[in-house]
């Protein structure tokens, strides 16, 4: 993996993050995961440069909140966030059914965000806003209990052992999820890796903000209906394998502090 930088494909004035250079590495995170695939076609390189821009969420300076009233230009009644929104496809079609609630996705593999500007210009949404890198930045953005829905649809599953602790579903991400979830907010997650799934539950249990809203194998084996399929969940099918779909609620109530968990 590794970072790409300017050189490396981008387009021309693409800014990766509205974070000064290096503030991630100075609180000693890193973005695992590809940054770039194969090149750009000319067509993506032009979509980026000309329509990111007015797409790229502002990210504020790093301590300072988002100010999510004023991201679109018509008010939204609630805000969702997608974390990894891979090609785009499951987020574009959310925002293209519902032009009421504001949606933001945040994804660093630029190929994919290419692919997200072109739906959203096919599609004429004037409802989402783009974080073309790690989504914990703008975790970090967000007010207290602002986010009606979170998808974390398929995050990579880094299955060695000594890898789970890149996993997004996991101790160091879940309190701030709990946290910008507004109370009674959905959780929705998917995997088609058996070690990942246990891992979530797992997590999850273990944080008495999250309740598992499955009464019945079907509620997690079958996809909802107002949950489009991603390219991921099509791939696991194509490979045999049978997805997981998951929703939780926030329950309402203040973040359990570390403290209190032990
Ligand atoms: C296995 S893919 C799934 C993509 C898509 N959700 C789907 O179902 O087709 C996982 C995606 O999460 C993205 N990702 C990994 N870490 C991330 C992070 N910290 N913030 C935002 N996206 C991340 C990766 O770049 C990748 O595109």
């Amino acid at each position: 993996m590794g970072a790409a930088g300017p050189g490396q494909g981008y387009p021309v004035g693409f800014r990766l993050s509205g974070h000064p250079p290096g503030a991630e590495a100075k609180r000693g995170r890193i973005l695992y995961g590809r940054r770039l695939g194969r090149p750009l076609r000319p067509a993506q390189r032009r979509r980026l440069s000309e329509q990111l821009p007015q797409l790229q969420l502002a990210l504020p300076e790093t301590g300072a909140q988002l100010e999510l009233a004023g991201l679109f230009g018509a008010p939204k009644r609630a805000f969702w966030l997608e974390v990894g929104f891979g090609a785009g496809e499951h987020l574009a079609a959310q925002a293209a059914a519902r032009p009421d609630i504001g949606f933001i996705g945040c994804e660093p593999f630029i190929n994919g965000v290419a692919q997200l500007v072109a739906l959203i210009e096919e599609k004429r949404l004037d409802n989402v806003r783009i974080h073309p890198d790690d989504a914990r930045q703008v975790l970090d953005a967000l007010p207290d209990a602002s986010i009606d829905r979170l998808f974390v649809l398929f995050p990579d599953p880094w299955p060695k052992a000594r890898h789970h602790r890149r996993r997004f579903i996991g101790p160091e991400n879940l309190p701030a999820l709990a946290r910008v979830m507004a109370d009674g907010a959905e959780l929705r997650t998917a995997t088609d890796d058996v070690g990942y799934l246990r891992w979530m539950l797992r997590q999850l249990a273990a944080r008495p903000e999250f309740e598992w809203l499955a009464r019945r194998p079907t509620d997690w084996r079958e996809r909802p209906p107002d949950w489009p399929e991603t390219r991921y969940e099509a791939k696991a099918l194509a490979a045999g394998r049978r997805p997981a779909f998951m929703r939780f609620r926030r329950r309402s109530g203040r973040l359990v502090t570390p403290a209190e968990m032990t």
